[in-house]
Formats: C-alpha cells, structure tokens, sequence
C-alpha cells in the first residue's frame, strides 16, 4: 500500500504532457516530452516571493519581459506564504529558465509542482455492502462497550469528565465531506458542526485548471468524510462517537472526485485553513519524499511555528522499511502520526432481526446475496435439518412442509458437487423462496449467487449466528426472523477480535526518520479498522486502515488536551502526548517480538490522552534526535518541569528498541531493507549525571546524560538506533522520551551507485519499453527514429535510464556524455564531458524510490544527438551536501549504448 500510489491519469488534462511509463508509439507523441516521474507536474513551478506585496500580475509581466510566458495555475497570498504557481508555456530549456526565474531577486525560492493523491479509501467493510470476514474469527458480545479506538487512547476518559472539545475550530485539509450525512450535522455553514471551508479544486479531475467555489461537499471519494467522523462524529445508530465531538470543523476540499492533487493546491488549502481561524489543522496526504525542507513541508511547518498544531500523516509505505517518512509529516514542526492496528475489527453487515415466540426484536447480520431480500418479509425460520451443517443435497424429505411462507436455514455444503445453487434447487422443489446460508467456516460469510427462478431472496450468515438459531429450533422455540428489503435494511456493525497485529504498529505505517535524520513520526494512534461516517450515497459507513485514520484521532487528541491545559500551544501538548504515550512491542506483520519497536516505526508510542492532559510533569522536548556518526553529539540535556503540589523524584532509565540496518548486508549496490526489516542485537548505551533527581513543586531542573552508540553494529549498513529515556516519578507518573540516531555517515553512504544486474538496483539502462526493468547489454544499438522525423508505424525500442537510490537525494542531475566523438559542444560537468541535461532533469527533492526516464535522441534543451555512441551519468546530491561543492556529488554511469536513426 503506498502512499501515493495512483497514477492520476485524471490529471492530465491539467498537464496534457502527462508521463506515462509506457513506450510512445512514435517520437511525436506528447508523453515523450514528459519526464517518466509522475510525481512532478513538468513545467509547472511554485515561487515564494521576497516581497510581500509583489503582485502576481505585474511579477509575470516582468517574466514575460524577460521572454518567459507561463499561465497562472495558483495564487498564494497568505500572510505566512507570498507567491503564486504557474506552468511555463515554453519548456525547451528548462533548466535554464527555472535558473533564471530563481536569480531573480523577487524570488525567495522556485520549486517544482508535485501531484498527489489522497489515499483512495479502500473499505474492509462498508455500509449496505459487508465483505469477505476472513480472518477475523471471534465474534463479539453485541453489548455497548467504548469504542476500542478510544479505549486505546485514554478518549473514553476525557468524555466520562466532559472533555469533547467545545469551542475548538479543526480545520481539515482532505477531499470534502459529506456534512449532510446526519452524524456530521446536516448542514453545512455557520452553527453547523463542517461551519466552514472551501472547495479549491471542484470535483471534476478532468478539468484543465481548479474550478474553486465556497462547498467542500463530497459524496464521491469518502476519505475527507471518514477522517471527519473520526474526529466529530455525532450519535449515531452504531453506537460511536468522534474523538472531540463538540469542536468545529472547517473542511478544505484539496481534490476532485479522483482524489488526486497537487501541493500548490495543498500549501493553499493550508494556508486558508489557518487563516479562517483553525485552532488545529489536519491533513491525511502526503508523499513519499521523505525531506523536511520541502516546500509544502516548509509551509505546513510554519503554521505550527506561528502557533498551530499542525497534524499530518506519516503515510502507508511501511512495506519499503526505514527513511520513508512522507511529506508534509516531514516538516520540522509538525507532528507526524503513524497507525496502530484497532484491537477489533468492525464488520459492517445488513441489518435483520428475530424474535423467539414473538418476544422481543434482536438484531442480527446479514451479508446478501444474489438475489438480495426485495421485500420486506417477517416469516418463520424453519431448518432443513437438526444437525449443524446437514444441508439440502438431495431431495428433502416427503413430510416437508410448504416452504413457501418460511424463511429456509440451512448451512452451505462442504460435500462434492453440492453447491448453494443445488441446495436452492431442492429448497425450491418444496416451495421455498427464501433462504439464509450459514457457513460452515468460522469468522466467513459467503457472497452467493443463486440463479434458481424460484429463490426470491438469498443472504449469508456467520457460523455462530446458524449455529444460535439450530439450537433454538432443535429446543422447540419458534423463531420469526424479520428482514427488510435490501436497499432499506440499514446496517449492523460487529466487532470482532483483530487477530492480525490487534494492539500493534500497523505494519503498513511508514517508517521515519527524515533524509535530515529528524525523528518521523511523533507518535501513533489507531488506523488500522476504523469504523466511522462514509458518504451517504456510498453507504453512510465505512471501516477503513490507514495513517490516514490515525491523524484525524490525534488531530482531536489535540483538542481535548489542549482543553485541559487551557492553550493549543503545538509545542507544549506534543511535548505532553510524546511523553506520555505507550511504546509498544515491535510486531513484524506475523508475531510479536519481546523487543520495543523502533522510534523510527512509533515515535513516542502510542497517545494516552488522559495521562497526557493531567500529568503535573513536561519535558522541555518531545524527542532527543542524535543525527548521523558525523553530527553526533553525545552529551544531551533536557529539562523536567514539575507542575504539580508536591515534590517529585524522578528515576531515570533506558528502555531500548530494536536497532535496524538500514541497508541490507553483502548487496553488490547498496539498498534499503525492506519492512519487517534486519535486526541487530546491539543498542546504545545510556548514562545518567545522577540516577535520580528530585524537582520541588513548581520547580524545573535539568537532566544531563551521554549516549554511546552501539559499539559493534556495522556503520557501512547505517544502524537506526533507538530507545526511550524512563522517568519515574515518586507521584506515580511514568513518563517517557524518545531518541533516535543513527551510526555511520550519511554523506559518506553513496546516494547513487552504478546497478543493474539481477537485483535492479541502482543506476543502469534498460532495453525494454514499459514496466520490465530489463538491464541492456553494454554497446547494444537502439536503432529508433530522429526525434524530429514525422514517422508513424510500431514503437521501437528506446533507451531508459533507471535510477533507485540508496538514500533520497535533493537533488538528481542526468547528463548525455557522448563516447564516439561528437560535433557538438561539450562541457565539463563533475569530470564529465557532457552533451547536456537528459529531459526531465534535474530532479528536486527525490525519494528514495528514484525514477526512469527514456531517451530518445534529443537533449532537455531540446538538441538532438547525432547517431553515436553515448553513456548516460547520474550525478546524486549527497545527504547533507552542498550542491557548489563537486565533492559533495556522487555520480553513477549507465554502460555505453549506440543510437541509430532509421532515417
Ligand atoms: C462492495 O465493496 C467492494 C469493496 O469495497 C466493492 O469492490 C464492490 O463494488 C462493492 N459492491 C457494491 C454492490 O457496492
Ligand atoms: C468461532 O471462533 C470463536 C473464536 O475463536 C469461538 O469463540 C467460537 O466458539 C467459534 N465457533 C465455532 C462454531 O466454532
Ligand atoms: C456537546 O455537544 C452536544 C450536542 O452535540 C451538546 O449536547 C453538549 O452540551 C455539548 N457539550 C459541551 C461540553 O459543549
Ligand atoms: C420496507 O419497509 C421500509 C420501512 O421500514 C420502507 O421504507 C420500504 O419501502 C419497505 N420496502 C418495501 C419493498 O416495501
Ligand atoms: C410455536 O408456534 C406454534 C404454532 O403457532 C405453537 O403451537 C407452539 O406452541 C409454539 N411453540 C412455543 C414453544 O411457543
Ligand atoms: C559491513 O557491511 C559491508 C557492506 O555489506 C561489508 O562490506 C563489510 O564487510 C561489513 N563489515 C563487517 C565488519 O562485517
Ligand atoms: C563497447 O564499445 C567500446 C568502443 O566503443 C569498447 O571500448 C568497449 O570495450 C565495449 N564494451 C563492451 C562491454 O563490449
Ligand atoms: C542546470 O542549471 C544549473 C544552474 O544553472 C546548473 O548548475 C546545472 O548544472 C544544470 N544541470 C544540468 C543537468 O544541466
């Protein structure tokens, strides 16, 4: 599950040169003068601008002046970011003219427009339409009981003292809301619960620029609806409630129905929320970039400095293991947020009831079949037999009696050849109509499809509820089981025991720290099977997995903190939830380890909001990040403040996690190890100044310690070390602090080597049009048409340079250097004579994922090569590097290949 993972085809009409990965069928076609990274929209640019009162109008006048024409994509007047973005019309040379609009001195700074996608929801289980149930085998009491994400965070206690939130506006950055949904108010507008918003984009993907108007309303992605709930859901029939159901929200709508975006829009609908007055802004999205200092990390990380929280999710690239941390989660001040697996699992089926000998109505599940009940029927339950799982495969019986105006039970046959639609043929030989399934497999229901004319209605059960029924038929009751036609039934929502990582770290949650080394995330909460609001027209209720569940609940954790404490300060409740969070054991998909999980998975653990409200104690931090070997400092303080009435003595200790390599041992180029990662039983060493240290009421005092990193862990494989400083205090509070560092040097670890081979790691050249990665044979001849030839016919075979990274770099150059002689000029880039820029470079702020890119005879500034021989370099920043400075660059070369024209 990635972060990002669509292709958004839906945009390309805003960039109608949108890479694809496949081949062009001829050198004409348009996705040739893309660049094959879908993360950036090419020719599109953000600039910040030094003068606050520039205007955008007379700033492009003056760039039309300079012979640069662009149309305008979006205005950025905030008081916290000045400038605009715009797509260039001309983008022949376009290293060149970003160079030039980025030394002009009313430009602060110029990045590239990226596109995104909001996370497309991805229900286990959603209203009117219950799915598969594998996996999750127990079946809980039906009783009211706090809804397990509260009781997981300490929520449940802050509503039992009144604590929901009233008074605190929570602007949500997402994909619009369903607020005529009657658990999120009904309206939308002033005294509403969604009072305030924006739509920036409209809803049609298609459309070439956003068409904004003054309505978040979504009823067709369901993502901003879920966060929403989550967050301020009111009573509802399901019996949960939002996390801070008393604040306000404001929701900024940041995508179409496709749920794809950009960050111009996104740093826009940021900024808009903070400036309607937010208290506390979240945002589910992000992008796996992995950089504190990209710009709409840069932007959300102002918000929090000027004093909002601001809350965003770390992403759902767990798989890919370590330095996965997304954007904007990355920025330096906001707090990132990882998901934790719900301890149960709601499963959302159809609503039905029964009664035993006419007394009262109990509510029971149905998953439907096809045909569903069309009707709304209140019949006897009669069972084709006595014993569980006896089942009609054969003819019933001469005493049957008329089923006509029975509701048949009966399980579904394990034996050959007997299927659901045999049984619904013996079944209708009798004159039943109507049938309920039960499985014969514990924790399942079925989807069934019977095509017997004669079967009116169809549904499944669990083995439980078949069970339950047997017994009440074999005990002599008379059951009449009441349904209501499919499409009016309503829903019946089961809890049942999460058996995969319940009460763990997600393993889809994305891993920190940043390329800067800052500790991502801060903490986690549950996102993993949430169940909450879902638009109306898509079933009214959803469970669904995902950061993107866990933001919004410590968006509200926020709240109802900041509402104890009486400020919204972001540093000082961050500093209160890190602290008293709960670290939890690492979990690597399977079983659980005796082990801390890394901070690099937890952060601090996960929130407990209660403890984190009250505790008389704060720590003057929220994390200690150490940094690489060659920024390490050993000596740290911080400092404990001791708010309550009366003295406290703190014992001081350490509690380690695992320590994970970074890159994978023995790999001929260096690459990331994947989720569950490689352990080494090697830890940093903690010690104290004093092992105790007593702060008088009211008082503050320092705590002095030194780390030493682990003594025998291989550096050249960068160890993430971490662990978390214990503080017990004589009054019974536990506090915790986490750290992370990481041995060996960053800037030293090659950002780029050269690759191929088996593993596709690496730099290399591919001879293989689309997805295949296909290394070619050094000197192989790409004989493809001269890029200005009007040729037509099959799509030869181009040229593709593949780049995967050991560590995401800020910046990735790739550059033709000609091997046979050339008449053309060259320059001396980094030892290299080079022909010039490949398209689509360089590239900013890249991932560690890196890119390709075909070549197809014709440079960025849109020369084209003679026929020749000619080997591509890729030139990588390294982390921590000065980009003037040639050592800090790290270069890999493709083998040399042949280009041949066919005319
Ligand atoms: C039921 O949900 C599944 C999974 O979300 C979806 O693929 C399917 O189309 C839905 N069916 C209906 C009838 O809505
Ligand atoms: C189904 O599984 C649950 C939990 O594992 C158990 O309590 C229940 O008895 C099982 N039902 C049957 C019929 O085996
Ligand atoms: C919270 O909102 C509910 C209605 O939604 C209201 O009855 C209650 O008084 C509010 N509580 C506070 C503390 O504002
Ligand atoms: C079933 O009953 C509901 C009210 O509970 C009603 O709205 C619906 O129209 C009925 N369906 C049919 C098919 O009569
Ligand atoms: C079930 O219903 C039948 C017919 O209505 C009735 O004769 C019988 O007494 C009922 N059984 C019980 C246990 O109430
Ligand atoms: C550390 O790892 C590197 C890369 O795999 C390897 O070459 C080196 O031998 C290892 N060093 C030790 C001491 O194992
Ligand atoms: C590729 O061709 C060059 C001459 O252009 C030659 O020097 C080199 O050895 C060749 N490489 C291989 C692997 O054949
Ligand atoms: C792009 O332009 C910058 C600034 O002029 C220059 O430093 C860089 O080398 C160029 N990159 C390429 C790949 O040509």
């Amino acid at each position: 599950m990635k972060f990002s993972l669509a292709i958004l085809a839906l945009l390309g009409a805003i960039d109608s040169t949108i890479a694809t990965t496949t081949a062009p069928s001829t050198p004409s076609d348009s996705t040739l003068d893309a660049t094959n990274d879908n993360s950036v929209v090419a020719g599109a640019y953000i600039v910040e601008f030094e003068d606050e009162n520039e205007e955008t109008d007379v700033f492009y006048q003056g760039l039309s002046a300079d012979g640069i024409d662009v149309d305008h994509r979006v205005d950025l007047r905030y008081n916290l970011f000045k400038g605009a973005s715009f797509n260039l019309r001309n983008t022949d040379s376009l290293n060149e003219t970003v160079a030039a609009i980025a030394g002009l001195q009313k430009v602060k700074n110029i990045w590239p427009v990226r596109r995104l996608s909001f996370p497309k929801p991805n229900p286990v289980s959603v209203g009117n339409n219950a799915t598969a149930l594998a996996a999750h085998t127990k079946r809980q009491q039906v009783e009211e009981k706090p809804f397990s994400p509260h009781l997981m965070t300490q929520v449940d206690r802050l509503h039992a003292e009144g604590i929901t939130g009233g008074g605190i506006k929570i602007g949500i950055v997402d994909t619009g809301v369903d607020y005529l949904h009657p658990a999120l108010g009904g309206c939308f507008g002033e005294g509403c619960l969604v009072a305030y918003g924006y739509d920036l984009t409209g809803d049609d993907d298609s459309s070439p620029v956003p068409i904004p108007d003054d309505d978040p309303y979504d009823d067709c992605f369901g993502h901003g609806t879920h966060v929403t709930g989550i967050i301020a859901a009111q009573a509802n029939d399901q019996g949960f409630l939002g996390a801070s159901p008393n604040v306000t929200i404001g929701m900024y709508k940041a995508s179409g129905c496709g749920g794809s975006t950009t960050n111009d829009i996104l740093i826009a609908g940021f900024n808009m929320a903070y400036e309607a007055g937010s208290d506390i802004i979240s945002c589910s999205a992000g992008d796996d970039s992995g950089f504190a200092s990209d710009p709409w990390a840069m932007a959300a990380s102002r918000i929090a400095d000027a004093g909002v929280p601001v809350i965003v999710a770390l992403g759902n690239s767990g798989s890919d293991g370590l330095w996965q941390a997304a954007t904007p989660a990355s920025g330096w001040s906001v707090t990132a947020v990882g998901s934790v697996e719900n301890t149960l699992s709601p499963v959302i089926q159809a609503a039905a009831s029964f009664s035993i000998d006419s007394g009262v109505q109990e509510k029971f599940g149905l998953r439907w079949g096809s045909p569903a009940f069309q009707e709304n029927l209140t019949l006897p339950l009669w069972s084709v037999s006595s014993a569980i799982g006896a089942s009609a495969c054969s003819a019933l019986p001469e005493d049957t009696p008329d089923l006509s105006d029975k509701v048949v039970l009966v399980g579904i046959s394990v034996e050959n050849g007997c299927y659901p639609e045999t049984q619904a043929g013996f079944i209708a030989a009798k004159g039943g109509r109507y049938i309920l399934y039960y499985d014969l497999k514990n924790g399942t229901t079925s989807q069934l499809y019977i095509y017997d004319a004669n079967i009116k209605g169809t549904a499944s059960i669990t083995l439980d509820q078949g069970i339950e029924f047997l017994n009440l038929l074999n005990d002599g009751q008379n059951v009449t089981v009441d349904i209501t036609d499919y499409s009016n039934a309503g829903i019946f929502v089961q809890n049942w025991d999460n058996t995969e990582g319940g009460g763990y770290t997600s393993k889809s949650s994305s891993w920190g720290p940043t390329f800067e080394v800052e500790i991502k995330p801060q903490m986690t909460a549950p996102g993993g099977m949430i169940l909450s609001t879902y638009p109306l027209r898509l079933g009214g209720y959803a469970a669904i997995s995902g950061t993107s569940m866990a933001t919004p609940l410590v968006a509200a954790a926020f709240a109802l903190v900041g509402q104890v404490k009486g400020t919204l300060d972001p540093a000082t409740i961050r500093h209160a939830l890190s602290a008293t969070a709960k670290a939890l054991n690492f979990y690597d998909g399977t079983s659980p380890y005796g082990i801390l999980a890394p901070v690099a998975q937890q952060g601090g653990g996960m929130i407990q909001v209660y403890d984190a409200a009250y505790a008389a104690t704060t720590l003057s931090v929220s994390s200690l990040a150490l940094n690489d070997s060659d920024q390490f400092v050993a000596d740290q303080t911080f400092s404990i403040q001791n708010s309550g009435s009366q003295d406290a003595t703190y014992t001081l200790g350490h509690a380690k996690a695992a320590t994970m390599y970074s890159l994978q041992q023995g790999a001929k180029v260096l690459v990331t190890v994947n989720f569950p990662g490689r352990m080494v039983d090697d830890w940093a060493t903690i010690s104290f100044e004093s092992d105790s240290i007593t702060v008088p009421a009211g008082g503050k005092a320092e705590v002095k310690l030194t780390v030493t990193p682990p003594a025998t862990a291989n550096a050249t494989l960068l160890p993430v070390y971490s662990g978390y400083i214990t503080l017990n205090s004589s009054t019974g509070e536990n506090l915790s602090l986490p750290y992370l560092g990481v041995k060996g040097s960053l800037h030293d670890t090659p950002t780029v080597q050269g690759g191929g081979g088996a593993d596709l790691a690496g730099v290399y050249l591919t001879d293989t049009n689309g997805h295949f990665n296909i290394p070619a044979a050094a000197n192989r001849t790409f004989t493809i048409p001269r890029p200005d030839a009007n040729v037509t016919g099959p799509s030869p075979v181009y040229p593709k340079l593949r780049a995967s990274m050991t560590l995401g770099t800020r910046e990735l150059r790739a550059y033709v250097v000609p091997l046979s002689g050339t008449t053309l000029p060259t320059t001396t880039l980094l030892g290299y004579q080079s022909l010039g820029s490949m398209p689509g470079f360089p590239k900013e702020w890249l991932y560690r994922g890196g890119t390709s890119q075909y070549f197809w005879g014709q440079l960025a500034d849109g020369t084209i090569v003679p026929e020749g021989t000619y080997k591509i370099v890729v030139s990588a920043l390294r982390s921590f590097g000065d980009a003037s400075k040639d050592e800090d660059w790290v270069s890999a070369e493709t083998v040399p290949f042949i280009i041949d024209y066919t005319e």
